[in-house]
């Protein structure tokens, strides 16, 4: 089997670069060891009507990375227009935020037709392609338009929407009727697989019996495949970094002070502004804690051009001023705002530090940061996890301290109960969530997706007597990629 992984965001970096977004860095360890072809966008643009797509190629552990220049006349309408101004918003039920236009969606297409025509180069008799994310939802169509008749598989990081604002989005019902050209549609929750099938049912009158759906491509079936981490890689990275400049200098600065922890891009979907207004409001009500505990708020900036993640970055440094203006002292500062990214092992360590991890999204798909704050944690002096109810990861991480993030006194109470919760009850927490993560690593969730999407390819193809034709001979190999991986795809 040749697995080719494709996603907009790809990630070249090892564990010592800073890492933006959850899904490429997740992705890139298990994609490196499984010797997969992992094609995303270079982020560079390529002007005029390319015969082939241009792709940088490089090796990527037993496998290979392939980025490629996308079209320059539609990559602002596919990445800043339709798939982050209608999709984004709309995935975390924020319609409100919609933004897009005709040509917005027109370019998204252009994109993904892009995409499965540069797929072509990648394509052997036993390819098995696996598409991730919402920048991609008709990109298995377009390979089944030009004849691809191989297992082609989804996942959705992000949450999927009620249907009522699901509709909301422009094209709403050709891009589903398009994603049924999966075999297999994977999301990251019970809920959010079901919001998915209802608008089927409902909205495209197709019977969704067993979660599986009938349409002009043959069956495609929806189920669940939570994401993991790689705990123990997670808790070496935690180990090791406890001496790197940047962990050590912030344990220092602490002079016994207790310590939460944020890492987030800067999205209105993570909740920001209701996380630093709760940690304002626990100053406020409990103002003994003042100096006794602090906020390290790491925030990577996402999306700039866009009009709501600009205001969002304004709101929150005036936000963050307000706050540390108002509690704070000669020799303290309530919450430390940073707008830049960390590696992974330094990330580690900074959990590590941290008495408390807050991750209180609005709606978020999984959210990693959960999940590794737990990995890293220190097994006899374990920090405590405050994690909203709304993101993927309280499915699985129902140790943690549970918070509505709404709910502002809630987290502002949950807040302070978590910097003074006694070690028995931290441990017991902890090692209950350390369970929940070794028993659904990212190994596993990324070899169960791939068995079944070969099983749901086997079964689909039985059930419409679609035999593959034989492939067409490989187009355009490079003399740059056989270089690198000799003759593997040929
Ligand atoms: C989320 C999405 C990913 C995306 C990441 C970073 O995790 O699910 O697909 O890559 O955010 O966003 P960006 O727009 O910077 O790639």
């Amino acid at each position: 089997m040749n697995l080719v992984v494709v996603s907009n965001r790809v990630s070249r970096a090892s564990a010592n670069e800073p890492m933006t977004g959850g899904l490429a860095a997740a992705l890139l360890p298990v994609v490196e060891k499984s010797g997969a072809i992992w094609v995303g966008s270079s982020g560079r643009v390529r002007d005029g009507a390319q015969k082939e797509p241009f792709a940088e190629i490089e090796t990527l552990g037993a496998g290979a990375l392939a980025m490629l220049d996308l079209p320059a006349a539609h990559y602002a309408g596919y990445y800043e227009g339709f798939a982050n101004s209608a999709l984004w918003p709309a995935l975390h039920s924020r319609s409100d935020l919609i933004r897009s236009s005709h040509e917005d969606y027109k370019s998204y297409r252009e994109v993904n037709s892009f995409m499965a025509r540069a797929l072509l180069r990648f394509r052997k008799p036993d390819t098995v392609f696996w598409i991730q994310d919402y920048h991609f939802l008709a990109l298995g169509a377009e390979l089944r338009d030009l004849g691809v008749t191989h297992p082609i598989g989804f996942f959705l990081h992000t949450p999927w929407p009620t249907r009522a604002i699901f509709g909301g989005v422009p094209n709403h019902r050709e891009l589903v009727e398009a994603m049924l050209a999966y075999d297999l549609i994977g999301f990251q929750t019970d809920d959010d697989r079901n919001n998915f099938l209802s608008y089927v049912e409902n909205d495209l009158g197709l019977d969704i019996a067993g979660g599986v759906v009938a349409s002009r491509f043959g069956m495609s079936r929806c189920a669940v495949f939570p994401i993991g981490i790689d705990p123990a890689r997670f808790a070496a990275h935690a180990a090791k970094a406890a001496s790197h400049p940047d962990v050590s200098r912030l344990r220092r600065s602490l002079n016994g002070e207790k310590l939460a922890i944020g890492v987030d891009r800067v999205d209105y979907s993570k909740g920001l502004v209701n996380r630093l207004t709760a940690f304002d409001r626990m100053l406020t009500l409990q103002p003994q804690l003042k100096r006794t505990v602090s906020l390290l708020q790491i925030a990577t900036l996402s999306r700039g051009t866009i009009e709501a993640y600009g205001d969002l970055q304004n709101q929150l440094a005036k936000l963050v001023s307000d706050i540390n203006g108002r509690h704070g002292e000669v020799d303290w500062t309530p919450i430390r705002y940073l707008n830049k990214g960390f590696s992974q092992t330094v990330l580690a360590g900074l959990y590590r530090t941290a008495h408390v991890g807050l991750v209180t999204p609005l709606n978020d798909g999984m959210n990693l940061v959960a999940k590794e704050y737990v990995a890293a944690q220190n097994p006899v002096d374990p920090g405590v996890l405050v994690l909203s109810k709304f993101a993927g990861a309280a499915n699985e991480l129902d140790a943690a301290l549970l918070v509505n993030p709404h709910d502002i006194d809630g987290m502002a109470r949950t807040i302070a109960t978590a910097f003074s919760m006694p070690l028995p009850e931290r441990r017991m927490r902890w090692e209950a969530m350390m369970a929940r993560l070794r028993a659904g690593t990212i190994q596993d969730w990324f070899s169960d997706f791939v068995e079944a999407l070969q099983d749901a390819h086997a079964a689909g193809a039985k059930a419409t007597g679609d035999h593959p034709p034989e492939d067409p001979p490989m187009v355009w190999p490079t003399r740059s990629f056989s270089a690198i991986v000799g003759n593997r795809f040929h």
